[in-house]
């Protein structure tokens, strides 16, 4: 399957020059000032990140973009960086390797929160914008993709920040099913 149920992990890596057509800027409010690759997703994910966080800011949180689309060397520099700092182990269960990492689709946005300092932490699930955007992103075609507990099958540790654009139909059958992208994948094959 395809854009925009794509998946990408650690078995389905994208080519090297693999880059969206239709990458557009986020107008959302972002950590960093400026702009930035991190800003843009692709058009449909875009509009539809910026509908979510107008309504989450309309039922009082303030959710805040960390890190959307990464090309594939700006992936290798974070994967290396980590990996320097944080050895093996760690950085295999936070961080893709280059050509495995969901932001290289132009899907994915990191969210985080005024309250944790706009971080990347697991601390963002009991901020009033992790619970928001919990509660709803699937109403908007996002879905949580790194959940506590199914490690096993993701490859990565529960990331409480990390929101993937599949589409509304696709995110609303995973959230009523509880299932992950691939565990989606897995019902498909059989
Ligand atoms: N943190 C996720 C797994 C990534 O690096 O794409
Ligand atoms: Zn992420």
């Amino acid at each position: 399957m395809d854009y925009p149920a794509i998946l990408v992990n650690k078995a389905n890596p994208l080519p090297e020059d693999y880059e969206p057509a239709d990458l557009v800027t986020v107008n959302i409010p972002f950590a960093h000032a400026g702009n930035d690759n991190r800003n843009y997703m692709r058009r449909p994910a875009a509009r539809a990140l910026e509908v979510m966080f107008r309504d989450a800011a309309a039922a009082g949180t303030a959710p805040i973009g960390v890190s959307g689309y990464r090309s594939y060397k700006r992936q290798q520099e974070i994967y290396e960086g980590n990996l320097a700092v944080k050895g093996e182990r760690h950085t295999s269960l936070y961080s893709a390797r280059p050509g495995q990492s969901e932001h290289q689709t132009g899907l994915a946005m990191d969210i985080s929160a005024p309250s944790v300092q706009s971080t990347l932490t697991t601390e963002v699930e009991n901020t009033p914008e992790g619970q928001w955007l919990r509660a709803n992103a699937h109403r908007y075609g996002f879905i949580l993709r790194y959940p506590a507990g199914k490690e096993h099958i993701t490859g990565y540790a529960y990331e409480p920040w990390h929101f993937r654009y599949v589409g509304r139909e696709l995110a609303a059958f995973l959230k009523k099913e509880g299932l992950t992208l691939e565990e989606y994948y897995q019902l498909l094959a059989l």
